[in-house]
Formats: C-alpha cells, sequence, structure tokens
C-alpha cells in the first residue's frame, strides 16, 4: 500500500518525535501484545520507505508500507508501545522527511513511534549488506561454506559490518533508559548485542532473535570472525532462535569456541564475561486470519490463473520463494521433471506455478541461481510443453499480497522445498489462505477450509510444527521428491481435509501474535525471575 505525502518546505518533517522516547502524555495500553519496557526494536528492514514518485523540484513523496511479515506484524505492536524502532533507510526520500537527528514520525499521519533511520554510504552497504551479512554470514549458518570463499578477502566487510554495527548501537544509546527492552532482529546484527551493552544503562534489557539457522561447529570454524560474533551474540539478556536444533548448536559453538564462556546445557545460559544470557525456542509464525480473509477476499481465482497464461482447469502445484539458493528451487524443477517422465497422463493436467522473487542480486551465486532456475525452466517445457501447455510456468513479476492469497487458496499442492531454512513463513501462508471454496462473509476465521496439499522440506524449521500432516519431502532425493508429488496428487479428499484441519490448527494457534507474546513474557521473566514459566504458552527452554 501506498500513502502520499506532501513534502515540507524544508524538505524535512517536523521531527516532533526527535526525542525518540516513550511519549509521558500517552497512557499505555495494558492490553496492548505486552512488551513489558519502553520498547526500542532494531532491524536492518525498515517498516516504512519514503521514496519520491516524480522529477523536479515539486516531486512528492510516497511511502511504501508493510505488507507481510514481521515488519508488519510488529508495527502494531511498536505503535502501541510508543516505542522507537531503528533501521537502515534504504529510500531515496527517507532523510528528505527526518529530521535532524535522522528520526521521523511514523506511520504518516498518525505519528504512533519514532522510525530513526541510518544512513548508510554505497560502500558501507556493499560490505555490510551484500558482503558479511550476506556472503558470509548468510551461507555459514544455511551451511554453504564453500560460497564464503567466492568473495575473496572479506577483512573489509567485517570491519563495515562492525561500523554498521557501532552505528545501530550509538542510536539505541540515544534512545534508550534503564525501563528500555531493546529487540534486535536477525544475523545483520550479530556484534549489536554487547556494544549496545557497553553503551545504555545496566538494568535495560537486550534481546535478540536470529531469524535464520545457527550452523554446526564443523561448519562455524569456516568462519575466522567465530569468536568476536560469539562474544557479540552474549552481550544480549536473551537470544531466541525458531528451534531447539538451532539453538543446541549455537550452545556447542560456544562451548567449542569461547575459552570463557560457562554452558549450562540443561538450562540454556551462558555465562560469560559477567554477564547470563538465557536462549529460548519460539517458532514465528504468521497472521493466519489476514490470509485467511484475504483469501476468501478473492472474488475470481480463474481470472489470476489466466493472468498467468494457466488454464482453470488443470491440477495446480505452486511454488513461491525468495530466488535464494538455499530455497531448493532447482531441486524442485528435477523433481518435477522426473514427475513429468514418470507420469505422461499428468502432462496437460498438471501445471506447476513458481514465483520466484528476485533477491540480493549482484551477489554472484544469486545471479548464477537466476540464470540456472531460468533455463532449468526452459529446458523442461520445451521437453514436455505442447502448443497449448506448458508444464512449469514461472515468473518473477511483482504479485500484490491478495493476488498471491488467490494462488495459495487456488493450489492443490503447495512445494517448500529449501536445503535448509529458519523458518518459511510461506508454508504457514499457504495453510491459511487454503480457504476453499466457503462462503465469503461472516465466516469464522479458520472455517471453513479447503484440502490442499503441502508438500515441506524436513529441512525447515516449519518441518517441526506442521511435519506431522504435510508431506515430508528430502528435496536432494529427486525420485523419492517426485514419489511423495504423486503421494499427494492422489491422497483422496477425506485425507487431504483431514491434514489441512490439523495444520490450520496448528497456523493459527501459534500465529504471529502468540510468538510476540512468547517472546514479550520471555523478556518479562528477565525483569522478575520469579515469574512461573507456567504463564508462557509459547516459548520453550528446555526440560529438565
Ligand atoms: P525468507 O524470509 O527467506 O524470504 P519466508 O518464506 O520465511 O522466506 O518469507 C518470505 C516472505 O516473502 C513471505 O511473507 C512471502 O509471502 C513474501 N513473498 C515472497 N514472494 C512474494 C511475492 N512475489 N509477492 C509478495 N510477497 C512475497
Ligand atoms: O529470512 C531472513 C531475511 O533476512 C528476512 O529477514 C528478510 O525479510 C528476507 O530474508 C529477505 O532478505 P533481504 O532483507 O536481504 O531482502
Amino acid at each position: 500500500m501506498r500513502n502520499t505525502e506532501d513534502r515540507l518546505p524544508d524538505g524535512r518533517s517536523d521531527g516532533r518525535r526527535a526525542d525518540g522516547g516513550s511519549h509521558p502524555d500517552e497512557t499505555d495500553d495494558d492490553d496492548s501484545p505486552g512488551c513489558p519496557g519502553s520498547l526500542i526494536v532494531v532491524s536492518n528492514r525498515q517498516p516504512y520507505r519514503h521514496e519520491y514518485e516524480s522529477e523536479g523540484d515539486d516531486r512528492s513523496i510516497v511511502v511504501d508500507e508493510p505488507t507481510g511479515g514481521l515488519t508488519a506484524g510488529l508495527d502494531p505492536v511498536v505503535q502501541e508501545a510508543n516505542g522507537t524502532w531503528i533501521a537502515w533507510g534504504d529510500g531515496e526520500a527517507d532523510f528528505a522527511v527526518t529530521d535532524a537527528n535522522d528520526c521521523v514520525s511514523v506511520p504518516p499521519g498518525e505519528d504512533a513511534y519514532t522510525l530513526h533511520r541510518i544512513d548508510l554510504s554505497e560502500e558501507a552497504v556493499d560490505c555490510y549488506y551484500y558482503g558479511f551479512s550476506n556472503q558470509v554470514l548468510w551461507p555459514l549458518c544455511h551451511e554453504f561454506p564453500g560460497l564464503i570463499k567466492e568473495r575473496g578477502d572479506w577483512t573489509n566487510d567485517f570491519d563495515w559490518y562492525r561500523t554498521v554495527n557501532e552505528r545501530f548501537a550509538d542510536a539505541v544509546a540515544e534512545h534508550a533508559s534503564a525501563e528500555s527492552i531493546v529487540w534486535i532482529q536477525d544475523y545483520h546484527f550479530g556484534l549489536a548485542p554487547r556494544l549496545i551493552r557497553e553503551r545504555i544503562p545496566k538494568a535495560a534489557t537486550i534481546a535478540h532473535f536470529w531469524h535464520i539457522p545457527w550452523p554446526t561447529p564443523e561448519t562455524f570454524a569456516e568462519c575466522s570472525v567465530g569468536e568476536e560474533l560469539l562474544e557479540g551474540l552474549l552481550g544480549n539478556d536473551l537470544l531466541g532462535f525458531h528451534v531447539d536444533r538451532y539453538a543446541r548448536l549455537f550452545l556447542e559453538c560456544v562451548e567449542r569456541y569461547l575459552d570463557d564462556a560457562v554452558v549450562d546445557h540443561d538450562e540454556w545460559l551462558v555465562d560469560y564475561d559477567e554477564g547470563t544470557t538465557r536462549l529460548a525456542t519460539a517458532a514465528m509464525g504468521i497472521d493466519a486470519d489476514t490470509y485467511d480473509e484475504a483469501a476468501r477476499a478473492v472474488e475470481d481465482v480463474d481470472a489470476l490463473l489466466e493472468e498467468f497464461g494457466v488454464s482453470p482447469e488443470v491440477t495446480l502445484g505452486l511454488g513461491v520463494d525468495r530466488l535464494d539458493y538455499s530455497k531448493g528451487i532447482p531441486e524442485r524443477l528435477a523433481a518435477l521433471e522426473r514427475f513429468f517422465e514418470r507420469n505422461p497422463d499428468r502432462r496437460e493436467e498438471f501445471t506447476f506455478l513458481q514465483k520466484a522473487t528476485p533477491s540480493r542480486t549482484g551477489i554472484p551465486a544469486y545471479e548464477r541461481l537466476g540464470e540456472l532456475v531460468r533455463s532449468e525452466v526452459t529446458r523442461i517445457n520445451s521437453r514436455f510443453g505442447t502448443d497449448d501447455w506448458q508444464p512449469i510456468v514461472y515468473t518473477e513479476e511483482y504479485v500484490p499480497q491478495e493476488n498471491l492469497c488467490g494462488l495459495y487458496r487456488r493450489a492443490d499442492v503447495m512445494v517448500t522445498s529449501p536445503l535448509l531454512d529458519g523458518m518459511n513463513l510461506v508454508a504457514q501462508e499457504f495453510v491459511a489462505s487454503c480457504v476453499g471454496e466457503g462462503p465469503r462473509d461472516g465466516a469464522a476465521p479458520g472455517e471453513p477450509h479447503g484440502d490442499g496439499i503441502l508438500l515441506l522440506s524436513e529441512r525447515t524449521g516449519a518441518h517441526e510444527r506442521l511435519g506431522a500432516d504435510a508431506v515430508t519431502i528430502d528435496p536432494t532425493d529427486t525420485d523419492a521428491f517426485a514419489a511423495d508429488l504423486e503421494t499427494a496428487l492422489a491422497m483422496p479428499a477425506s485425507e487431504r481435509r483431514r491434514r489441512m484441519r490439523s495444520l490450520r490448527t496448528e497456523v493459527f494457534e501459534a500465529d504471529l501474535k502468540a510468538w510476540m507474546d512468547s517472546q514479550f513474557e520471555s523478556i518479562r521473566r528477565l525483569h522478575d525471575p520469579n515469574e512461573s514459566d507456567d504463564d508462557d504458552p509459547g516459548a520453550r527452554t528446555p526440560q529438565v
């Protein structure tokens, strides 16, 4: 969604929220999603981006608003908390609307919280984001250590990563008080927790959620700055992962590579440098009701398919992914080729629609992946396609979220085949959007529902939650993958419906709000150690 905002005469907003602190004149709502202190969110991506809409001196400015995932989910929480959000200002007009402290009040016109933008130079972006974050940490954590070497000497990338982490830490210090809860998101900020710790009052709480996998100790050894990263992350009071496996691997790495750390594997605690870091797992969910409602609101699903040149008559397979080598797209194409080899009767009857979103373009591994995927689609289509039908319809075009929900709703089978994935939200989005042909108005969230089948890689965080009722796949075993697709398509309707009902129960119960509540509950317990574990429905620390 885009809002138009007039540019102020001096090119700046009035900066009323430049102090960035909480607003004493605004009462806190006790029914808010429950952040126990004054909230400061730190993330790489920002919730609102300002862009110029036209050329010239009087050009107007438009605002891109978050449409999905974590940013959209967190936005109302930060609004209710009258908090502060610190993020990279990557929009062309971002700094035309900020005040002298790089702050702007958002959402536009509502002024509910302060967005503090960090201005990064081209070199900083190249080294911090494209370099260390996405050509060292991303491949490391997704178990592609070979790709790190492609970057060559990444010393300068790490120096910039440290510098950018310092700049974010300085920004946090401008806003923090002893009551602050600093909540850091993801792998772009591996050094920030300790840097923030050094800059803010001791009583403030620092929590961090690591949204991607954590590597094995053997892979972690490929990163020569591993010790500094572990030290950085142990500046947190709380460190969250989606699933237990990643938390345990983190503890193993600390034990192996940080001599002075004391690891309690039973309680998931690490004592290091006069501080204690508690680990917790909580699988992130989605805003399931919104996907359900959006899918029900689609008037003409057939018209959506026709936009992609897909006949409404076909059995539909669907893939929706960022064009990332961790998503297992070539492996999926290989399985589809095997499927069409083995099932000639499915030709012209089954179509696979693959939506791929270009991502981190310019990084060689991503460029190569794009070329490989496009050429494999062309090859497979020329092998099996006819004048009227293509087995794989491939698009990199932007698909609005409501249309995406329509495609999820129409899909007979959704295929998510990552080689490794921290969570995987699209699998959950498919489930929440699987509403069948039920009434569009007046339906309770979750009811009625459809009978789509989810093929889900056993290597995703989502599999730990959804594996029992999905069809589990090993993305690297082409024959078995193709056979799993056959099984899914041959499954009786009653079995498909039973599975989808269970999947929906899981996705609706453990949704985005439940995940955030569990994070805040864990944080609250750090403030008051006497609070009982029984109060927390979502988060997990190990059973002893
Ligand atoms: P990752 O975080 O690695 O990209 P996830 O599956 O966890 O993978 O999340 C991807 C998010 O991006 C989902 O919320 C999904 O709906 C969204 N997305 C992916 N492709 C598109 C698209 N073409 N249009 C809109 N949203 C998309
Ligand atoms: O899943 C990890 C993640 O960094 C998300 O936080 C983000 O939305 C997604 O990948 C897209 O990556 P980027 O922010 O690099 O475009």
